[in-house]
């Protein structure tokens, strides 16, 4: 049953990457009934299309660097314009650079941005997490390992693991991550739109603060 009164929800997961954005917009999405848009695998999807955006997107992405701003925002407001279900929308992986955080506050409709969930993890859990890491190459759903079938629990699709989940790529994008998002954080907080969540607790306990946070009832 959806907690979400027909409110026009704009949620941001900010969080760097491993912390769980992936796991719980998916928890988030079936529980308030509304759409969950990850711009990490709109630029995966691109990418196995062969498009002229997964190309030039590829090379920045096996290294860890974030593609550049002017390819990221033109595909995700253009995705956010044409799936508006007047619901509102999860935002995975996006905005990631002050530059996108603007650009999405001039587009949205006022009062924008409800509210934004930043997922907070170690830099040792994050190294472990990503290096387990097994996503299904059909729904991208993540996977801590391969198990017995390295097939995937949700949708019966082949695990593989993700080029940047190599050792070198992770320790890039936890620097991009410092660099280049985390700034956000003050931009959020400035606003008095965010709230930071413990995200080394199990995934249950971490999608109860998340829905706490945004004023609904536990799951
Ligand atoms: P993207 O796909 O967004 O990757 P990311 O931010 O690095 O995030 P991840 O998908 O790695 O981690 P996650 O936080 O979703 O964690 P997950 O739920 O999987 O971006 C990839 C690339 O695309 C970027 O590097 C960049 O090149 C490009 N890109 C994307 N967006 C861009 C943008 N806006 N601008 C420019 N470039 C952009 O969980 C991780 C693991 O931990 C899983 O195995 C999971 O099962 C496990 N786990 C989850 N929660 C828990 C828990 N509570 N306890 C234990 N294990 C857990």
């Amino acid at each position: 049953m959806s907690d979400n009164q027909n409110q026009n929800l704009q949620i941001v997961l900010l969080g760097p990457p491993g912390a769980g954005k992936g796991t719980q917009a998916g928890l988030l999405a079936r529980h308030l009934d509304i759409p969950h848009l990850a711009s990490g695998d709109l630029l995966r999807e691109h990418r196995s299309m062969g498009t002229e955006l997964g190309t030039q997107a590829s090379s920045y992405m096996s290294k860890g660097l974030l593609v550049p701003d002017n390819l990221v925002i033109q595909m995700i407001l253009e995705r956010i314009t044409r799936q508006d279900s007047g619901l509102g929308v999860i935002l995975d992986g996006f905005p990631r650079t002050l530059d996108q955080a603007v650009t999405l506050d001039a587009a949205l409709p006022a009062p924008g941005i409800n509210k934004t969930l930043c997922i907070k993890v170690s830099e040792t859990e994050l190294i472990k997490r990503l290096g387990d890491r097994f996503t299904c190459k059909d729904c991208q759903a993540p996977h801590q390992g391969l198990g017995e079938s390295g097939i995937c629990g949700a949708c019966g699709g082949e695990l593989h693991q993700r080029d940047d989940d190599a050792p070198m790529a992770i320790q890039k994008r936890i620097q991009v991550y410092q660099d280049q998002t985390e700034p956000l954080i003050g931009y959020y907080e400035s606003q008095g739109k965010l709230c930071v969540i413990d995200g080394e607790q199990s995934v249950d306990t971490v999608t109860e603060c998340l829905i706490g946070a945004l004023g609904f009832s536990g799951i």
